[in-house]
C-alpha cells in the first residue's frame, strides 16, 4: 500500500501464510479424535482465523466473542471492556481466560498470531504462537489502528 505513515514490514505476505499453515498443521495434529471450537477475538482475529481454519485437517467449530481495552490510543488502559489478535501487555488475554475458564471448557489453549515479549505484563500460557515481534505497534492482516488499516495483506 502506497501510504508513507506505514513503516516497516515486519511479516511478509508469504511469511505469514507459510506460518498460518504451519499453526494449523500442528493444531490438526493435536485435535486429532477431540472435538474442536476456534473462538475468535474480534475484530483483529477475524483475517488469522479464516485462513487458519482453511489450514485444519479435523472438524472444528466456529464462534467469535468481542472485547476492547484500548479506544483509539496506542496503549492498553488495563481496564478491559470487552476482543482481537495480538498479546501486549497480556490483560486482554488474561480476562478472556479467565471468562472461558469459568465455563469449564475440556481445555483451553491460546493461539496468538502474534506476541510482543517485552510487553508482558502477566505470565500467560501460549501454546501456539506465530511470530514474536518487537516491542512496536502493527498493523495489518487484522490489526488496526483507530479501527484502520485491518485490510493490509502482510
Ligand atoms: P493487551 O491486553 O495489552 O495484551 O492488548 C491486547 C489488545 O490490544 C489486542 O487484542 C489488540 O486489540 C490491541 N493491541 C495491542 N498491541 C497492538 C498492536 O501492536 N497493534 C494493534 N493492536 C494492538
Ligand atoms: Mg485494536
Amino acid at each position: 500500500m502506497d501510504d508513507e505513515r506505514i513503516g516497516e514490514v515486519l511479516v511478509s505476505r508469504e511469511d505469514l501464510l507459510r506460518r498460518v499453515a504451519e499453526l494449523g498443521a500442528e493444531i490438526s495434529a493435536d485435535y486429532a479424535e477431540r472435538d474442536l471450537v476456534l473462538v475468535g477475538v474480534l475484530k483483529g482475529a477475524v483475517l488469522f482465523i479464516a485462513d487458519l481454519m482453511r489450514y485444519l485437517t479435523v472438524p472444528c467449530e466456529l464462534d467469535f466473542m468481542a472485547i476492547s481495552s484500548y479506544g483509539s490510543s496506542t496503549d492498553s488502559s488495563g481496564v478491559v471492556r470487552i476482543v482481537e489478535d495480538i498479546v501486549d501487555s497480556g490483560l486482554t488475554l488474561q480476562y478472556l481466560l479467565r471468562t472461558l475458564t469459568a465455563r469449564n471448557p475440556g481445555s483451553l489453549e491460546v493461539c496468538a498470531l502474534l506476541t510482543k515479549p517485552e510487553r508482558r505484563r502477566v505470565d500467560l500460557p501460549t501454546r501456539y504462537v506465530g511470530f514474536e515481534i518487537p516491542n512496536c505497534f502493527a498493523i495489518g492482516y487484522g490489526l488496526d489502528h483507530a479501527q484502520k488499516y485491518r485490510n493490509l495483506d502482510y
